[in-house]
């Protein structure tokens, strides 16, 4: 069912699936909807599911699967254009910011695409405070750099709130962490912020070049 690239692959959502029910995860919110989306949808029929989804295209096309051939779970699909937010002392390109459920139990992070750097990393902090203590956190392609990246960053803006628990070697390979502790706003860190300036100079410089092809 997994059959893009694009998506997290069998073994990787055989892995958190088996990771959701251990920790009994009721309340599931998604970034990057589509075949995760129908899965969670058959595989865990009591629950709530989030799946926010940036591309009018994809949202329609996870929509449309999940009337045909949806499970028994609640899901809402939204709708969030990737839009410019300021997160501490940083800038990111990420899901335009909209209300969440509480008491999450789990978090998937499969997007934004790549193209939007460090654009994953806010989807934690846009989110963390909504989630339970004891809540897990996914985040695909973690055999990226940028993602290995965005979980260092993520340690440091919940230095005691934050665990990485382990990975899950499979497909892109998935970083499990868990939340353990309370924090209303992301923790001020200078290695985040010049992270944060340095992927969008870089952005900007590739935007330009580009353009001047
Ligand atoms: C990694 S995908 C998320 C996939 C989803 N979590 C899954 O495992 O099925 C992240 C985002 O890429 C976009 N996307 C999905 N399929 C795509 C495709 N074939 N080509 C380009 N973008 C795609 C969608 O906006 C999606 O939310």
């Amino acid at each position: 069912m997994f059959a893009s690239g694009w998506s997290l692959g069998e073994q990787a959502y055989r892995a958190i699936q088996k990771d959701l029910v251990r920790h009994d995860a009721r309340t599931i919110v998604e970034f990057g909807s589509g075949t995760s989306t129908l899965r969670l949808s058959r595989d865990f029929p009591g629950a709530t599911v989030l799946s926010l989804e940036s591309e009018p295209q994809f949202c329609d096309e996870t929509r449309s699967q999940l009337s045909e051939v949806g499970g028994g779970a609640w899901v809402e699909v939204a709708l969030r254009p990737i839009v410019w937010q300021r997160h501490s002392l940083g800038f990111f390109r990420s899901y335009q910011p909209g209300s969440f459920p509480t008491d999450v139990d789990a978090v998937l992070i499969d997007g934004p695409p790549i193209t939007t750097r460090r654009g994953r990393e806010a989807c934690l902090y846009q989110v963390f405070r909504y989630a339970r203590i004891g809540a897990r956190i996914y985040l695909d392609d973690y055999c990226r750099q940028a993602e290995q990246q965005v979980v260092r960053n993520w340690l440091r803006a919940y230095p005691r709130e934050l665990v990485y628990r382990e990975t899950f070697a499979v497909d892109h390979q998935v970083a499990v962490l868990e939340k353990v502790g309370e924090r209303r706003t992301p923790r001020i860190s200078p290695q985040n912020a010049l992270d944060s300036a340095i992927q969008n100079g870089r952005s900007l410089l590739g935007r330009v070049r580009r353009r001047w092809k």
